[in-house]
C-alpha cells in the first residue's frame, strides 16, 4: 500500500471551514481521514459504507473481529442509528456527551456496515468533544467510524505525526489539529438488566460515572474481569496485545517509591549486563534516577491527568530509542489511574513485579 497521504493543518480550538470542508467531502467519498479527537486522533471513514471501512482495517492491520466505534457530531443522529436508550443511559449521555464516554446499544439493521460492528448486534457510539472532531463529522454529514489512528498494537496517537509515523502512504489524509486531550481512549459502557458494564477503563472514571448512576443501577467492572462467565460482556478489543512499544515491557509496582526505584535500578543493570538496550519509565521526578539508555519521565504519579496526557507518547519514545527492555513504574489506580494501569498491563502482557 503506497498512496500519497495529505496533510491538513488546522487550529483546534477554531478549525479553518476550507480545510474542514475539504476533509469531509473526502470522507462522504469514501476516503480515510485521521482526526484529533479529545481522546486519541481517530482514523475515520463514512461507517455506511463497507469498502470505506474495510480500508480502516486495512490500513491498521486490525482484526476483522474488533467492531469500530461510530462517532457522531449530534445527538439527534442517534436515533437513525440505534432503538432509543434506558433511562440509566440517558442519564450518562446527558452527563458525558460530548465526552469520553462510548455506549454499546443495540443497533438498527442495514444502517453501517456490517464490518463495523464486526457481526454483533450492537454498535459502540460516542460524540467526542473536540472542536476539529465535531465540525469534520458535522460537515461529513455521516456517522464516521474512527478506531484510534495507530497500526494495530502500537500505542494510540496522541499527535498528528504519531499518525503519520504508523499510517503515513495507508490512509489518505490527516487533519492536525495538535496535541489530542485525555491522552487515553474513552471509556466503553454497555447496560444490561440494572447494570452498567465498563468494557474498556478510559476518559470518564469509574467515580464519575458511579456518582451518575440512578439509585438502584449497579456498575460493574468488566475490562479485567477473568472471562469465565460466557455472559460477560466484553469489548472484543480488549483480548488483543495492545498499547505495547517494540520492547519488553515490565512494570514494577510498590507503595515505598524508593523501593521501586531500587528494583528499577536492579533489573536495568541485569539487563545492560546482559546487553540489551534499556529503557525506564517513570512517574515524576528526575531521569537521573535509574541507569536506564533513554528515560521517559511522564508527569508525577499526583497528577495522573499529566500521565494520561504523555502516556502513549512516552511509549513510542522507547521505540524510537531502540529500546529492548523496558521497566515501568506502576502508578496508584484510582481515578484515570485505572485507564492507564490497564493500558500499561495490556503493553506489559503479564510482566509484573512487585516490591
Ligand atoms: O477514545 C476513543 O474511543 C478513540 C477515539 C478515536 O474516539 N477510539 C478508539 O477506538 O479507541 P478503538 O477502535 O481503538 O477501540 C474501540 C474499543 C475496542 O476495544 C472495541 O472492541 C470496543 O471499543 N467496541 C467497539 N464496539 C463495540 C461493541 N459493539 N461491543 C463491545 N465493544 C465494542
Ligand atoms: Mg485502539
Amino acid at each position: 500500500m503506497n498512496i500519497e497521504t495529505k496533510m491538513w493543518l488546522v487550529h483546534a480550538s477554531c478549525p479553518q471551514e476550507e480545510q474542514i470542508q475539504e476533509a469531509a467531502a473526502w470522507l462522504r467519498e469514501g476516503r480515510t481521514v485521521a482526526f484529533p479527537t479529545e481522546t486519541v486522533y481517530g482514523l475515520g471513514a463514512d461507517a455506511r459504507s463497507t469498502e470505506a471501512v474495510a480500508a480502516i482495517f486495512e490500513a491498521k492491520g486490525r482484526p476483522s473481529d474488533n467492531p469500530l466505534i461510530v462517532h457522531l457530531a449530534d445527538r439527534s443522529q442517534l436515533t437513525e442509528l440505534t432503538a432509543s436508550p434506558e433511562e440509566a443511559v440517558l442519564c450518562l449521555l446527558d452527563a458525558f456527551w460530548p465526552g469520553p464516554l462510548t455506549v454499546v446499544l443495540p443497533v438498527r439493521e442495514g444502517v453501517l456496515s456490517p464490518l463495523v460492528t464486526a457481526g454483533l448486534s450492537t454498535v459502540g457510539v460516542r460524540i467526542p468533544d473536540h472542536p476539529v472532531a465535531r465540525a469534520l463529522i458535522a460537515a461529513a454529514g455521516c456517522p464516521v467510524a474512527a478506531p484510534s489512528a495507530n497500526r494495530s498494537g502500537r500505542p494510540s496517537p496522541t499527535l498528528a505525526a504519531h499518525v503519520l509515523e504508523d499510517l503515513g502512504g495507508r490512509i489518505a489524509g490527516i487533519v492536525d489539529g495538535g496535541a489530542a486531550g485525555v491522552g487515553v481512549e474513552s471509556t466503553v459502557v454497555e447496560y444490561r438488566d440494572g447494570t452498567v458494564y465498563v468494557l474498556r477503563p478510559g476518559g470518564v472514571t469509574a467515580g464519575e460515572l458511579a456518582r451518575t448512576l440512578p439509585d438502584g443501577v449497579r456498575l460493574v467492572m468488566a475490562a479485567e474481569a477473568a472471562p469465565a462467565a460466557e455472559e460477560t460482556p466484553r469489548a472484543p478489543g480488549m483480548k488483543y496485545a495492545h498499547y505495547a512499544p517494540r520492547g519488553l515491557l515490565t512494570i514494577v509496582h510498590g507503595h515505598d517509591r524508593e523501593a521501586v526505584l531500587a528494583r528499577m535500578r536492579r533489573e536495568l543493570e541485569a539487563a545492560r549486563a546482559r546487553g540489551e538496550r534499556t529503557g525506564a519509565l517513570l512517574l515524576g521526578g528526575h531521569a537521573e534516577a535509574v541507569p536506564a539508555d533513554h528515560v521517559s519521565v511522564c508527569g508525577e504519579r499526583t497528577d495522573l491527568e499529566l500521565v494520561a496526557r504523555g502516556l502513549y507518547a512516552a511509549l513510542r519514545a522507547f521505540d524510537e530509542a531502540g529500546a529492548s527492555f523496558i521497566v515501568a513504574e506502576a502508578c496508584p489506580e484510582t481515578g484515570l489511574g485505572e485507564a492507564i494501569m490497564n493500558r500499561l498491563r495490556k503493553a506489559a502482557g503479564g510482566r509484573e513485579l512487585h516490591v
